[in-house]
């Protein structure tokens, strides 16, 4: 899960196009993103170089991709030119889903220079409450069968109609919905037999302790064995029990962005199918497998799951380069993640959990280990070809979630944010009031925990 964002297609829509005067990015109006119906006004400016019919539609292409209204769309010779006359300046006005700016503006970085908006370094939209989820359901196309030549199931057309019944699942998942329940082919579960089998037998001498613990809970009331592949519902419901994670079926790798806001509401995005057969030791993108045996199991424990929901409070609101950093220290923790543990070095990161040939080199002599320091973590080179050259090892996993958490305490944004267990929705903390009556709710509970001790000793 890396930060390379790109929309999945959407419909297209009927844009009105009107030439009038170019206009002033000074305007009061362009981003609300408070806005009841989910929608904001936008107001963009960009240049197209060299332009010709593909730089014309390829820009264009963005805008349809995200279902765009156009309000006012104008060009002139660009001012800056420097190319030749060939540049031109675009405005446009236009409406689009909250959810969607910071990956519209993403997208149109890659085909058009000098891209602004009079906004953007304000506050991206951000979800408040569960149901929000449903409007963040972004995908990027790395990896897909589809598209990637290099997918083991890019030939296999069976495959690709299997994906394509799983992506119809997650697209049309809504809050609330029980998970789909999968009936699994025999080759399907064949594949995650091998898988199972091959990393079961590493897990006791490479695993952290919360991982064998869960493992065994996951054994005894989950169905996780080897000639069984689980069922997500059973999944969430074990890790809502034990932590109030539940999960949410994805159809592949997200943005960054999305993907963390979910953690903020101890929501996992898990993807429902299984990898290629051809290629049972190595998936190219997250599958079942790797969700099953390499995030669940984590998931279950406590202190993991705070860390966990801690990346994602931080993620809510922060810049595009926030979120970058925030994407490599997850990749260098709950992907990659190792730990110290009674003298010796265990895994915790699910991209270890869920491969043979990574978890045993990560703990071999070879590669290079540093101490987690999130300063250093969250910006050093990453790898999601190969294997890791580098391995960040926390003291613990209490250890990574403080530091973590004064990490994301110097994230500057215009406002702090509140989880509300009760109501699995965010507060923004922009008002003293609110500050006080959440304050008062603690102090209520502190009370009667002072009171429980009392009665104790
Ligand atoms: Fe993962």
């Amino acid at each position: 899960m890396k930060t390379d964002l790109v929309g999945i297609s959407g419909q297209k829509k009927e844009a009105s196009k009107e030439m009038h005067s170019m206009q002033s990015l000074n305007r009061q109006d362009s981003l609300d993103f408070n806005r009841e119906d989910g929608r904001a006004t936008l107001i963009l400016t960009f240049t197209l170089c060299n332009v010709g019919k593909i730089e014309l539609s390829k820009a264009a292409k963005v805008f349809e991709m995200f279902e765009t209204e156009i309000h006012h769309f104008e060009t002139r010779r660009a001012r800056k030119s420097k190319n030749s006359d060939g540049d031109l300046d675009v405005f446009v006005e236009c409406e689009i889903r909250s959810a969607d700016i910071s990956i519209l503006i993403a997208s149109l970085k890659r085909v058009a220079e000098n891209v602004k908006t009079s906004r953007e370094d304000k506050v991206p939209w951000f979800p408040r409450k569960v149901q929000d989820l449903d409007n963040c359901h972004h995908l990027i196309t790395k990896y897909d069968p589809n598209l990637d030549h290099g997918h083991p199931g890019y030939a296999d057309l069976e495959y690709k109609k299997r994906r394509a019944f799983f992506a119809d699942l997650a697209f049309n998942y809504r809050a609330g919905d029980p998970l789909p329940h999968i009936k699994y082919t025999a080759q399907e579960t064949a594949t995650w037999r091998e898988v199972y089998r091959k990393l079961s037998s590493l897990y006791p001498t490479h695993a952290c302790t919360q991982y064998l613990d869960a493992f065994q809970q996951l054994e005894k009331y989950c169905g996780y064995q080897e000639d069984n592949i689980p069922q997500l519902q059973d999944v969430s419901t074990f890790l809502k029990e034990r932590t109030g994670f539940q999960l949410r079926p994805a159809a592949g790798l997200l943005s960054a962005r999305d993907f963390l806001a979910r953690l903020a509401f101890r929501v996992f995005q898990s993807t429902q199918y299984i990898r290629h057969f051809s290629s049972p030791v190595h998936s190219p993108e997250p599958d079942l497998c790797h969700e099953l045996l390499g995030h669940v199991p984590m998931l279950a424990d406590k202190e993991f799951a705070q860390f966990s929901q801690d990346i994602g409070l931080a993620s809510l609101g922060s810049s595009e380069a926030e979120i970058e950093k925030l994407a490599t220290l997850y990749w260098f923790t709950v992907e990659f993640g190792l730990c110290k543990e009674n003298g010796s070095i265990r895994a915790y990161g699910a991209g270890l959990l869920s491969s043979y040939g990574e978890l045993k080199y990560a703990l071999s002599n070879k590669p290079e280990y540093k101490p987690f320091d999130p300063e250093v973590t969250a910006v050093h080179p990453y790898q999601d070809q190969a294997f890791q050259p580098v391995y960040f090892i926390a003291e613990s996993l209490e250890d990574a979630k403080v530091r973590l958490q004064n990490y994301a305490m110097q994230i500057k944004k215009p406002f702090s944010l509140h989880f509300d267990p009760f109501t699995s929705s965010i507060e923004v903390m922009n008002i003293p009031q609110k500050v006080k009556r959440t304050l008062y709710q603690m102090k209520e509970e502190l009370k009667s925990l002072c009171l429980a001790l009392e009665n104790l000793s």
